[in-house]
């Protein structure tokens, strides 16, 4: 059982107590269509809805709010400017904290936000067109995307750091004619060549679908071709010319995620604009229990789940005080985090795991000297936080005086699903907490028997909720087999879980073949197929394996063509080949060369032994009788990398 950690008084006023949380609770769940289209009052429709939700897991049909119609950026830009224009939107903070940042007031936002959109237009977008984003974490990254929202069209945001090769099939995959990107990002003092990298990415010999247009931003001012007729820079065709919101369908979708499974390419994860809207407005103002004029923090890049989410939607549909950060938190030093927090007065951080662990390492210094009085609410989202993690963060970053949020969710979920309320809940260490509203939970065994009380199991969600997704990119039956083919009427999230007497919920991590690296998802099945893509490889396993900052490091197991041999050489050019296929983020920590995989008479991989050795634990690796060539074993033992 884990420790209870009293939630500490907040000082300011509190969108939910723990009595409210219960009646809310109960009232979300017993009638969940009045709680939702009460809570879809927080938004701005074109026409109000009258539908709450309508859906179904079996067949998967998922709707809410189907009658309504509004436009997400008139919600988080032009209500705010018309309003408040004065009160502060982006405050830019850049990688270097010698250069100029800028700070943008709900006006500004919303003459910039225009100024995109018509860029946009320019370049022939229309309603329903894809754009793919690749973009530095700059202010104009949040324009984009609220810029598409703006004129309906589909934002698919690429991560910047990114390969071409990778982007190529995001690109490809939506049918996407349009990109936005700058000529470089900035991370840590180091250049992203992001304008190269789309033209790499467009020149792919297996890359068919020609460009209609693409907008560049001048950021570091570097020098890049630009190809004439489809390449414009942004402040040429910027404009202040009107540009209305248009009036969006609540189902009419508003962007595209990619996001990486356990079996083939990664999948479009689609995001619809009602449902969606209402549920990162929600989320935000009770989960971050965000007060008027505070200043929000979320440290993550708009090329995930959690910058959607928190940076582009959630802070700005609450008209939200918020820094946009391009750096990292170890340039210049092991304080930037910090120095961040004194210079913009921080009240809620919100950041990853991975980046804790990091900087715990570092020591307390970097943190002690500056000023931390600001912050009120410290939260964590992408992995599990280990306990000690978890009190460097509460008690060093927060001096015990700021509550922690542990927020799981995922991609398909569109934001949190479970957590602690600050002003209701007491905190558990390495413990996520309670549904939050509308989420109903259920932990079953492996053949789907269901499990109650304290248990542990694999985690699945029994009805919808308005920010999930709803389907796959064109493959709706991919969607299906994916997430509700497993338990059938339920959505299976892919986490095994335990619940405890108090009902609170510990995710244990991933059951299925998908593996956490600081934070990031990762299929071991798409680093398994950049490595046979290399000529000399014959067959590869990849697992993961515990590691101290980025929870997960990816350990590669690799068979080579009859008469190679795994050189030094070899293993620096497939790790590099690794960063060209996928990216820098899927760098293998260990390859080990082995002259066979361990396989059933059947041909099946047995990864369970695989990750023990990886895992360095070999003592105990259970039945191996059923192997093909038992001898392999001790060969992959004695060929251990992770020693
Ligand atoms: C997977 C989803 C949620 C936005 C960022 C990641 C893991 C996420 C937690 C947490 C334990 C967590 C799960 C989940 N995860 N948050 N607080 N505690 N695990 O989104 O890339 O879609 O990854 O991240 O394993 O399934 P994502």
């Amino acid at each position: 059982m884990l420790d209870t950690v009293k939630r500490p008084q907040s000082s300011a006023a509190t969108h939910c107590t723990s009595s409210d949380y219960e009646t809310m609770y109960r009232r979300s769940v017993e009638d969940s269509d009045a709680f939702w289209l009460g809570q879809a009052e927080r938004l701005d429709w074109v026409k109000a809805p009258t539908k709450g939700g309508e859906w179904s897991f079996d067949p998967v049909d998922i709707a809410w709010f189907a009658d309504g119609k509004l436009n997400l950026c008139h919600n988080a830009v032009d209500r705010h400017a018309a309003s408040r224009p004065d009160a502060t939107a982006l405050i830019f903070e850049p990688d270097d904290p010698q250069s100029a940042g800028r700070t943008l007031t709900y006006r500004e936002l919303q003459s910039e936000v225009v100024a995109m959109a018509n860029a946009l237009k320019a370049i022939g977008v229309k309603k329903g067109d894809r754009v793919t984003i690749y973009m530095p974490m700059i202010i104009e990254g949040v324009l984009a995307m609220l810029a598409c929202a703006r004129l309906g069209a589909i934002h698919s945001v690429v991560f910047g750091g990114f390969s071409p090769e990778a982007l190529a099939g995001r690109i490809e995959g939506c049918g996407s004619r349009f990109v936005v990107t700058a000529d470089e990002g900035l991370r840590g003092s180091k250049r992203v060549p992001l304008k190269t990298n789309v033209d790499a990415a467009l020149a792919e010999p297996d890359h068919d679908t020609p460009l209609d247009g693409m907008l560049v931003v001048k950021h570091t001012g570097a020098d890049v071709p630009m190809t004439e007729g489809r390449d414009h820079w942004y402040h040429d065709v910027r404009s202040d010319a009107d540009c209305p919101c248009e009036p969006m369908d609540a189902e009419d979708p508003l962007f595209i995620l990619y996001t990486s499974g356990s079996t083939g390419k990664p999948k479009g994860v689609v995001h619809t604009t009602g449902g969606y809207g209402v549920w990162t407005a929600t989320t935000f103002n009770y989960i971050f229990d965000y007060q008027p004029g505070e200043v929000f923090w979320c440290s993550a890049d708009i090329g995930w789940v959690t910058g959607h989410s928190y940076i582009a939607y959630g802070p700005l549909l609450n008209g939200a005080t918020q820094v946009i950060f391009e750096g990292v938190p170890n340039y210049p030093d092991h304080g930037r985090f910090w120095q961040v927090v004194e210079k913009h007065k921080v009240n809620i951080l919100y950041t990853a795991p991975t980046a804790i662990r990091a900087l715990m390492r570092e020591g307390d210094d970097f943190v002690t000297r500056h000023d931390r009085s600001s912050l009120r609410l410290l939260g964590t989202v992408g992995e599990p936080i280990n306990p000690e993690a978890w009190r460097w963060y509460f008690e060093v970053v927060g001096e015990e005086r700021c509550p922690i949020i542990d927020t799981w969710w995922q991609t398909e979920t569109g934001g949190c699903m479970l957590t602690t309320l600050p002003g209701a809940h007491d905190m558990k260490p390495g413990s996520a907490g309670l549904p939050f509203f509308g989420v109903r939970l259920q932990l079953v065994d492996n053949d789907g028997a269901v499990l109650e009380g304290a248990n542990e199991g694999n985690l699945c969600i029994t009805h919808s909720w308005p920010g999930q997704a709803r389907t796959v990119y064109g493959d709706h039956d991919r969607f299906v087999q994916t997430y509700f083919s497993t338990y059938t009427g339920k959505y299976f999230t892919g986490d095994g879980c335990k619940r405890d007497e108090d009902g609170y919920y510990r995710i244990t991590g991933r059951v299925d073949d998908v593996i956490n690296v600081s934070g990031h998802r990762m299929g071991t099945a798409e680093v398994e197929s950049a490595l046979v893509s290399h000529p000399l490889v014959a067959e590869s396993a990849v697992v993961g394996y515990s590691h101290d900052i980025k929870g997960q490091g990816i350990y590669c197991y690799v068979t080579l063509n009859a008469g190679e041999d795994g050189s030094d050489a070899l293993y620096t050019e497939l790790r590099n080949h690794v960063r060209t296929e996928i990216g820098p983020i899927a760098s293998p920590d260990h390859i080990q060369f082995t002259d066979g995989l361990p396989k059933t008479r059947s041909g099946k991989i047995m990864r369970r032994i695989l990750r023990k050795i990886a895992e360095n634990d070999y003592g105990s690796l259970g039945d191996t009788s059923t192997l093909a060539d038992p001898s392999l074993v001790e060969r992959l033992i004695e060929g251990r990398q992770n020693r």
